[in-house]
């Protein structure tokens, strides 16, 4: 396969299009479609290929074991609406994984997860499937809760649901590119 054109454009609407969604329908999320935007998410790159990374999609009832980890100080209250809460966590070792374990602690794994998060939330919005990105977490309990290692790192979850009847799109407010980007 080649390094096929896609338009641009498209993609800048997928873009625009992805936000944070803070208020969830409560239409069901097939778990089929959860599982294919997890699997098309895996695509990601990561450093040496070492995919050092797991993806655990809590739903259904076990989702409320895990919310009060979310939820501090009042925020994330509209994470009770989310249909799935995938958890975004550091893998086991394999493969290419021992080599890459020299780099564990160091950024690299950080920036592996970060990316894969990124690839997870625009496949769910390429599917039509509304997210938003949980750094809030209380990572010790959670790593509890799903019996994870001591040392698994969690840097984030990913909230999924379909938006709200009428839940806008809002304008991006971002940084203007001349400000933040230079040929050197
Ligand atoms: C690492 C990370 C952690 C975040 N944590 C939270 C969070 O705990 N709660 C929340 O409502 N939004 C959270 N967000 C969403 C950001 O606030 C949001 O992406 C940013 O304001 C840009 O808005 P947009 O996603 O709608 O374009 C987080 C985003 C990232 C990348």
């Amino acid at each position: 396969m080649g390094a096929e054109k896609m338009d641009l454009k498209e993609l800048e609407t997928l873009y625009l299009n992805r936000q944070s969604c803070r208020e969830f329908s409560d239409r069901p999320l097939d778990g089929e479609l959860v599982k294919e935007i997890c699997r098309v998410a895996l695509l990601a790159p990561s450093a040496m290929n070492a995919q050092p990374w797991r993806l655990i999609a809590v739903t259904g009832e076990r989702r409320k074991e895990i919310l009060p980890l979310l939820q501090r100080l009042g925020m994330n209250k509209f994470l009770s609406g989310a249909q799935a809460l995938i958890v975004v966590a550091e893998g086991k070792n394999s493969g290419p994984m021992k080599v890459g374990a020299a780099f564990k602690e160091n950024e690299f794994l950080r920036n592996d997860l970060g990316i894969l998060t990124a690839h997870l939330v625009l496949a769910a919005q390429a599917a039509g499937v509304g997210s938003c990105i949980i750094g809030w977490r209380n990572e010790e309990k959670l790593r509890e809760a799903l019996g994870l290692g001591k040392k698994t790192l969690i840097p984030e979850i990913v909230a999924l649901g379909y938006p709200a009847d009428g839940y806008p799109v809002r304008e991006k407010k971002r940084k203007a590119a001349e400000d933040v980007f230079s040929l050197f």
